[in-house]
């Protein structure tokens, strides 16, 4: 269908689960066991009232914004998820043209279906990306990884992937993995015309994708040696991503200014089954650690479906807010074009929802905008 006549995130869904393999499907929507966590990190959205304020200008509304001294056009950003061109041939790469239309970051996984390079190659001057890692047992794979990240001005900071120290058990995706039809993996892309080697190819056989994916990712780093190797090897900010309690985020904000920012996260409930969403933390950092949002930038992601969603977070102090699923599902139902019509919903459900609560931009958001007694009795 064209993609203007998709006007929310859950159709988009619904599109892209009738378009792409059995295979990337099951990757995509798996998350651990009951996937409690998957289903409550968008719920937890929903409890959460706005208080909007009436009698006031918002003629104007903006949603530009910083993130580690970048100006972005909007606080959406794209998640590392791993493996796009299961979803469609564009890829990661298709991604990251969507996100020049729209001013947006984009983070590469470190288990991407095409090469760094690749992704940025036809960056904007001003577009920023992260790159995420999963630090290797055999570190002179993420070395020469690194290497190759350092020589890459469109990305700005890495981002240590630490939820995930061994994969959830992700049930659709092992029942897939071991019966479905074989990897037409990266969904048309054959081997040969693969621009590298180094990418990821997980194969039918044991397992599911996600199995095969985290094979040889390293489940022993610790803050203090893993931070300090990592100094070694790069001079970009790192960002830690799935922290999921304020003790967590308050030992990161001792390793400033060496660690920039965190990303609160449950890794959309695929490590982790009843593990926090990322609102709970907020809440927790807000009420024990507060002085967290003054040392290091903190983001979310997990469960956004609505331009409201993403403003409680931002309310709460989330300076950015991540998409995983949503992403991918835009990519799937429309390549290029569907990631553009999932951050044109988004960015629109936002201007709605900002005026509607009385604010022309992102900074004006706060804690007063919003009522969590439902949330904080949960
Ligand atoms: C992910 N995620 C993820 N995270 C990461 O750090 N490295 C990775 O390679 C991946 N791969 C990946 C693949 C797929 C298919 C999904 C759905 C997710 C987690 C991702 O970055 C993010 O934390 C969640 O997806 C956010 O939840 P939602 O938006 O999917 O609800």
């Amino acid at each position: 269908p064209p993609m203007e006549n998709l006007l929310n995130l859950d159709e988009m869904e619904e599109v892209a689960a009738k378009q792409v393999s059995k295979k990337a499907w099951a990757y995509y929507y798996s998350a651990s066991d009951d996937k409690v966590s998957k289903h409550f990190n968008n719920q937890v959205y929903r409890s959460i009232l706005l208080r909007p304020r009436v009698f006031v200008d918002c003629a104007k509304c903006e949603l530009d914004t910083t993130v580690l001294g970048h100006k972005l056009k909007t606080p959406i950003y794209v998640s590392p998820a791993a493996m796009a061109r299961l979803g469609h041939p564009s890829g990661e790469a298709g991604i990251a043209e969507a996100c020049r239309s729209f001013g947006a970051m984009q983070v590469i996984s470190n288990n991407a279906s095409m090469t760094p390079e690749q992704i940025v190659k036809d960056a904007a001057p001003d577009q920023i990306f992260g790159w995420q890692l999963y630090v290797q047992i055999d570190r002179k794979k993420s070395e020469a990884m690194l290497a190759r990240i350092n020589k890459l001005k469109a990305i700005k900071y890495i981002v240590l992937t630490l939820d995930a120290p061994v994969p959830g058990k992700r049930e659709d995706d092992e029942r897939t993995g071991m019966t479905g039809r074989t990897a037409a993996v990266t969904s048309g892309v054959k081997a040969a015309e693969r621009s590298s080697d180094d990418t990821p190819n997980p194969t039918e056989g044991s397992g599911g994708v996600g199995q095969q994916l985290f094979a040889g990712t390293d489940p022993s780093l610790t803050w203090t040696e893993t931070l300090a190797w990592l100094a070694t090897q790069s001079d970009l900010p790192i960002v830690l991503k799935g922290l999921q309690t304020h003790e967590d985020a308050y030992l990161a904000s001792l390793h400033a200014p060496q660690v920039k920012g965190i990303i609160l996260s449950n890794h959309g409930g695929r490590a982790m089954d009843t593990a926090p969403p990322a609102v709970h933390t907020l809440l927790e950092i807000r009420k024990y650690c507060p002085e967290v949002f003054d040392k290091i930038e903190v983001y979310v992601d997990g469960g956004i479906r609505r331009g409201t969603d993403a403003v409680k977070a931002l309310c709460l102090g989330a300076k950015a807010v991540g998409l995983g699923r949503a992403a991918l599902w835009g990519l799937a139902a429309g390549g290029v074009d569907g990631v553009r019509r999932t951050l044109q919903i988004l960015n629109d459900e936002m201007k709605t929802c900002m005026r509607l609560l009385g604010v022309e931009s992102v900074d004006q958001l706060g804690p007063q905008h919003i009522n969590t007694r439902m949330t904080e009795q949960q």
